[in-house]
């Protein structure tokens, strides 16, 4: 992977990490920005002027009531909404400042940055590997194939149950697995932001909770986006947290611990203390 030294800014002070890795802390980049967002299927708004800047290499937590358009705001970010017909998009939201709705974006070179990982774990009727290379074959990745599998199964935390099956199907999987077995399919490609939408729901506690400490591993080389209803693990899990509320308005973002123990709107507060939603 080409990873790139962070700029330097004479205005910022950069510490050298004390854990041996050289890797500097770095001052907060946008990768994902909105300005102004509405979203419409038909005539009714599902998102209503969102403007959120999302920053690289940090957990973002989406949280709020069913219908308040958590999912539909991840789906704009790598335009999966282009595949729904009533569906129209106003205002600008951009990736690394290039707004993606604009006529020169191609949306599957687009996804490649931007990979989803869903509710429900949906792995193809094929192989494990076959799955965790099928966006590489896809894209006609002409590199070591086994390698990059091995490379994402380690990274998804899975690498050590499957090794020795994975020419089995995705399918015969537990749903803890499968879900990892998703998360390295969209990881191969090297994406930089992984959006993934309440990807703990349908796991038992434990299976989430190996889910959870792999979205802590994976924020240090990607971009999380992670919907979820539950409180305790957008508190557990996230550093910035997003407060959708009924309308598509987005209430207040903010560092998780401000959200959670000072929030600034009174919606917010009786959101988190379930006086509502
Ligand atoms: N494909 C669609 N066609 C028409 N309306 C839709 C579509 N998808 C979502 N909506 C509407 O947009 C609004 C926001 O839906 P969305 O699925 O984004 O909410 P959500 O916050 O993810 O809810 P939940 O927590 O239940 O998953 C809702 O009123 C929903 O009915
Ligand atoms: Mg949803």
């Amino acid at each position: 992977m080409a990873t790139q030294e962070p700029e330097t800014n004479s205005l910022v002070t950069t510490e050298v990490s004390s854990d041996g890795t050289g890797r500097e802390s770095r001052p907060d980049e946008t990768v994902v920005s909105t300005r102004d967002l509405d979203v419409y299927y038909g005539s009714d708004q599902a998102l209503d002027r969102v403007d959120i800047e999302i920053p690289e290499h940090k957990v973002t937590a989406i949280i709020g009531p069913s219908g308040c358009g958590k999912s539909t705001f991840l789906r704009c970010i790598n335009r999966m909404n282009d595949q729904i017909d009533v569906c129209r998009i106003d205002g600008d939201l951009s990736f690394h400042g290039k707004n993606v709705y604009d006529d020169d974006v191609d949306p599957v070179a687009l996804r490649r940055k931007i990979g989803m990982v869903f509710q429900k774990p949906n792995p193809f009727p094929k192989s494990i590997r076959d799955n965790v290379a099928y966006g590489l074959n896809i894209q006609g990745f002409d590199g070591d194939i086994d390698a990059r599998v091995e490379e994402a199964l380690k990274g998804a935390a899975l690498w050590d149950e499957v090794k020795d099956q994975l020419d089995s199907s995705g399918l015969d999987l537990s749903g803890g697995q499968q879900q990892r077995l998703c998360i390295a399919r969209a990881i191969a490609p090297d994406p930089e932001v992984i959006l993934m939408d309440e990807p703990t729901s349908a796991l038992d506690p434990v299976a989430a909770s190996k889910i959870e400490d792999l979205i802590d591993e994976l924020v240090e080389e990607y971009t999380v986006i992670i919907v979820t209803h539950n409180m305790q693990q957008a508190a557990r899990i996230s550093d910035k947290t997003a407060v959708f509320l009924t309308g598509g308005q987005l209430v207040e973002f903010d560092d998780t611990a401000e959200i959670f123990e000072n929030p600034d709107d009174q919606r917010v507060e009786d959101y988190i203390t379930g006086k509502f939603g």
